[in-house]
Parts: C-alpha cells; structure tokens; sequence
C-alpha cells in the first residue's frame, strides 16, 4: 500500500473514534477516501484513561479507513478535548525593526511571541495561539499585516492550553498503535473547518459539538475565535437519564433517544406512544412519546443555557450574526436546532462537513465533523506556509517540540 500524499484526521472521541483519509486528486483537489470507525472504551467525558481499550479502537478505526482507501497510514492528525481545555485573549505589543519600518515575518512572529508570554501553569500546555487581529500604529483590525508600514505592531490572540498529561496520553495511545502524531487539534477548531462557513467566522458565530462525552463550545468572530470551552457532560447523559426514568439498560435507552427522541416539544405528536421493552422478564411497557421528549427536553435544555450562560457573561450572545451551528451526534436529535433557536434567540442549523470529493455519502454526517475537520487543518499546513487569521497555524513548533520528545521513546 502506498502512503503518498495522503492526510489523515484521528477523531478519538468518547463513543466512538474515527479516522479519515484525504488524499488529492489528479486535479490536486483534496477528497475524502478512507472513513473507519470503532467504537471507543478507553475515554471518560473526552480524556483518555484507558491506554488498552482506547488504542485497540485507534487501530480498528485506522485499518477499517486504510482497507476503504487502500493506502497506509504513518501519521495522524489528533483532536483533543476534556473539561482541562481552556481558552484565553492576550495581546502583545513590539517595535517594528525591518528596514525603512516595513512588517516583515519575523516581526510578526515576535509579536505573537510576545502575546504568547503569559503564565501557564508548569501542568499545562499551550495548543494554539490563533491571531485574532493585528494593530499597526493604533490601526485596528488588520488581518495580515506583512509589509506594511508601521513603528508599533501590536497582535490580539487567542490561546487554547489544557492538561500536559492529557496530551501525552493521546499521544502515547497513537503511537503504541504504531502511528505518528503529526499534530495535536482543538476537537472543536477542526470541527468548525469542517462544518462553519468563513461568513458565518466573520459574521459572529457559535459552534456547539454535542459529543457523547463532552459539549464543546467555539465562539468565532471577525473571523477567528474569541471563546473556547469543554464542558463535561454531552449526549451520553441524556441516555443515561432516560435509561434511569424508564428503567431500561443503556443500549436499549440509546436506541429509544435515537428512534423516538426529540427535544423540542413542539414537534412531537400528542397521541403517540412509544415501546420500552421489558428487562428481566418484565412486559414491554408502553408511554407517552411525549413524556419520553420531556425528559430528553429538559436535559438538553439545560446543557443549551450552560452555554447560553457562559457565553453571555463574556458578552459575545449579541454578537452572534451568523446564529449557532450544532454539530457531533448529538446534532442529530431531533428538534436539536429548534430548541437552540429557541434557547440563544438567534438562527441555529445542524453542521453537516462540508462537500469535498470522494466518499460523500460516507461521511457527510455530524458525527464526522471533528475527523473531516482534522484532515482540512492538515491539508492547510501542506498547502501554504503563509499566515492566515483564524487558524491554529502558530502553533507549529509549540506543542510539538514538547511531544517530540516523548515521541522519540517510541521512534
Ligand atoms: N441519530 C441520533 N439521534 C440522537 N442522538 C444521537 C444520534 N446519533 C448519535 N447520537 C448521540 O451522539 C453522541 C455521540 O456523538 P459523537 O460521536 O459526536 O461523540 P464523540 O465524538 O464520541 O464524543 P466526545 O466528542 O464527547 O468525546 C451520543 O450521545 C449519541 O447518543
Ligand atoms: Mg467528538
């Protein structure tokens, strides 16, 4: 098998874990060729805490997407979520130092360095400084600012950092499934590049990932994110609510939230009932579907207004131009987006990954947005080296040059 050319996003998520392959075409557009997926064992709520149960999924899910593409995996793009990720602004300011006062690269990186210098406790690691914008002489809202005339050049930024321990345990998980961790990716920044559109970055957006194990929260706007958030608990709790209520196992609560769930009240017939099979001998029972979305409601609506709340404080709700976009999922329960409308007061719709050749049908589902996203933030490193705003590109040589050194073990 070959291993040209190829990018692969590594989703390792707490219900499931995928990879995806993209690879260019003849025409150099990029496609999606490979899609496996496993269930995963090894995670709690995001965080990986158990080494053997979560690298027999990384290699199920790896060989299942390599046997679709026939191509060899080496390396991988990783997402990376939990209740440690934490989201900060900082700015830093310069001196412009190039000849006759032009911008050049090596000022702005100094720049970023310098908004960079914040104290980060010794237990976590900084995964991406993202630009949010650049100030030439109190000129606000400069994108890129290479080579323009300036004395003081001053960046806005936003850094994502989380738990050194966790990273490393990802890292050793992959690697002891015999793959290279070519980076290490905000879940939800990647899933924004799969499913957001650079309108909705401009116009104000806030993108939900409704995991399994954890809500992950992204605020973008003019283009690049402001507010970055994991909260604890997501999809799994709702099962486990109803599986509680009804008195039914957790498989069987699951398939009921699936076939027969809905969080949005409105929608759902008065008449209806649903089945809950009998456990242990007990007769099947039968209730109202709408005591059923009762519960799904409430639980749902409460994790919506712990992001509501979150995201108010800061001051970002009114800023939402471009409404919300839920995805992971969770994104697939039905009245999902009409209870977000209904919640935040502004337009929500499910994020589907965005089209690119390939293996459409395969994977143009919320479920595989984080995976699809980590292969489009991937292909950006391989296509330009420029700076672009909105991306984690400033990371390169941060996070890895610490991970290399626990790569080295492996390799
Ligand atoms: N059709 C559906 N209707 C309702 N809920 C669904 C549907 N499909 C999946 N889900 C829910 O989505 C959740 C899993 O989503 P996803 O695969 O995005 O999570 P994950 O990436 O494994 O977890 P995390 O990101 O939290 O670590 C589960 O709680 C599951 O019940
Ligand atoms: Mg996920």
């Amino acid at each position: 098998m070959s291993t040209d050319n190829i990018i692969v996003g590594l989703d390792i998520g707490t219900t499931k874990t995928c990879a995806v392959i993209g690879e260019y075409n003849e025409n150099n557009e990029l496609e999606i060729t490979g899609v496996g997926i496993s269930l995963s064992q090894g995670l709690r709520r995001g965080v990986v805490i158990n080494i053997e149960a979560t690298l027999r999924a990384v290699v199920e899910a790896i060989e299942a997407a390599e046997m679709m593409s026939g191509k060899e995996v080496q390396g991988v793009f990783t997402g990376i979520a939990g209740g440690h990720i934490d989201g900060i602004n900082s700015r830093g300011v310069v001196a412009v130092t190039g000849k006759g006062r032009e911008i050049t690269k090596e000022d702005i990186e100094r720049v970023i360095d310098a908004a960079k210098a914040i104290v980060i406790p010794m237990d976590r690691e900084v995964f991406h400084v993202i630009p949010q914008e650049f100030i030439v002489d109190e000129q606000g809202g400069i994108k890129n600012p290479l080579d323009m005339i300036g004395i003081r050049l001053e960046a806005e930024v936003h850094i994502i950092t989380g738990s050194v321990t966790s990273a490393q345990n990802l890292v050793k998980c992959v690697n002891r499934a015999g793959f290279r961790v070519n980076d290490i990716v905000l879940e939800s920044l990647a899933a924004s590049m799969a499913v957001l559109s650079r309108d909705e970055m401009e116009l104000g957006v806030l993108l939900i990932d409704l995991g399994g194990g954890t809500t992950d929260v992204l605020v973008h706007l003019d283009g690049a994110p402001y507010h970055t958030n994991v909260i604890s608990i997501g999809g799994g709790q709702v099962t486990s609510d109803l599986s509680i209520l009804l008195k039914t196992p957790i498989s069987s609560a699951e398939k009921i939230k699936r076939e027969a769930g809905c969080c949005y009240l409105p929608l759902v017939d008065k008449e209806e009932e649903v089945i809950i099979p009998g456990v242990g001998g007990w007769p099947s029972a039968s209730i109202p579907r709408v005591e059923l979305c009762k519960i799904i409601e409430s639980r749902m609506a409460e994790m919506y207004r712990m992001v509501r709340d979150q995201i108010e404080k800061k001051g970002y709700l009114n800023h939402l131009g471009g409404g919300v976009v839920l995805t992971g999922g969770g994104a697939l329960l039905k009245g999902a987006a009409e209870l977000a409308r209904e919640i935040f007061g502004v337009p929500a719709r499910v994020g589907y990954p965005k089209k690119l050749g390939g293996l459409v049908e395969e994977y143009r589902n919320p479920v595989f947005a984080t995976g699809v996203g980590l292969v489009l933030y991937g292909a950006e490193g391989f296509e330009s080296e420029s700076l672009e705003i909105g991306t984690g590109k400033y990371k390169r040589g941060g996070v890895l040059d610490k991970l290399k050194e626990w790569m080295k073990e492996f390799f």
